[in-house]
């Protein structure tokens, strides 16, 4: 959207800053759990994208434990990623092993609802692959909607593995993508902005002050949307909600601390 000398007005951001990650996490891991609620409730199963790194792993750790490893209805909940590092699944480096290790393994979801990027393989393989799944899972005929996408937000901007200047970004047909990365990081499969921009709801995980003055630039300065790809997250129809950590907001002028701190 924009209006006049090209300056991309951005709706209005739903934005919590908290006291610490942990504080983060416990709010994040209630969002999740009323997603799943509502989502079951609406059409009986419970669709979310993960992603990896370090930020989300607190509310990981929160879902595989009381009360949301009981509470949350993980028959009907569907898990994928919305990116993954090519590296077998036990790799120290795999998302999936994040999120096995910190609640997969710990609730009842049934084995064949883990929709992982299968990352032993090639990029561009597991990307076919995963989007061959995707397509099964969500219809071939149509974008798939996701319940929940759950994002972070590296210090260059970057989401998924949408990285700045990436051809990724630009990508409008295809559903998860191969990203080529330089040794020693491992080549990525990542959803695409037009999957990541049609879910139901995405919250966007930042923690640390090192990404402090990006965030700024993304929240406040309406930086231009190429430089940034977590400024591209704009879902079409649903609702983004950003939940930092203090040290994070610490350069935001707009935005006040949650009263969930
Ligand atoms: C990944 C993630 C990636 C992550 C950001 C933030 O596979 O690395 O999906 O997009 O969310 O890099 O990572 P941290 O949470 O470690 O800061």
């Amino acid at each position: 959207m924009s209006q006049g000398g090209g300056r991309t007005v951005r709706p209005l951001q739903s934005v919590h800053i908290f006291a610490d990650i942990d504080a983060l996490s416990r709010d994040a891991a209630g969002r999740f759990a009323d997603a799943s609620s509502r989502s079951i409730a609406a059409h009986g199963r419970f669709t979310v994208a993960l992603s990896g790194g370090s930020t989300p792993r607190g509310l990981y750790r929160l879902l595989g434990n009381a009360p949301y490893s009981d509470s949350i209805e993980w028959q009907r909940v569907h898990l994928f990623w919305a990116d993954e590092r090519c590296v077998p699944p036990d790799h120290e480096a795999s998302n999936f092993k994040l999120a096995f290790e910190t609640f997969i393994s710990k609730v009842r979801i049934p084995t064949e609802h883990v929709h992982r990027i299968t990352g032993e393989v090639s990029a561009e393989i597991a990307a076919e692959r995963y989007e061959v799944c995707l397509r099964q899972c969500f219809g071939d005929d149509e974008w798939p909607v996701f319940d929940l996408i759950l994002l972070g937000m590296g210090e260059d901007g970057h989401t998924a593995s949408l990285f700045p200047g990436s051809a990724a970004l630009r990508e409008q047909v295809r559903l998860a993508v191969a990203v080529r990365k330089s040794p020693p990081d491992a080549d990525r499969v990542s959803l695409t902005l037009p999957v990541l921009n049609r879910a139901q709801l995405v919250l966007m995980l930042v923690s640390d002050a090192a990404k402090a003055r990006v965030l700024r630039s993304v929240l406040d300065e309406n930086e231009s949307e190429t430089l940034y790809p977590a400024a591209m997250v704009r879902p079409v129809e649903g609702t983004l909600e950003w939940l930092i950590d203090k040290p994070a907001a610490r350069l935001l002028s707009k935005y006040r601390s949650s009263s969930d701190t």
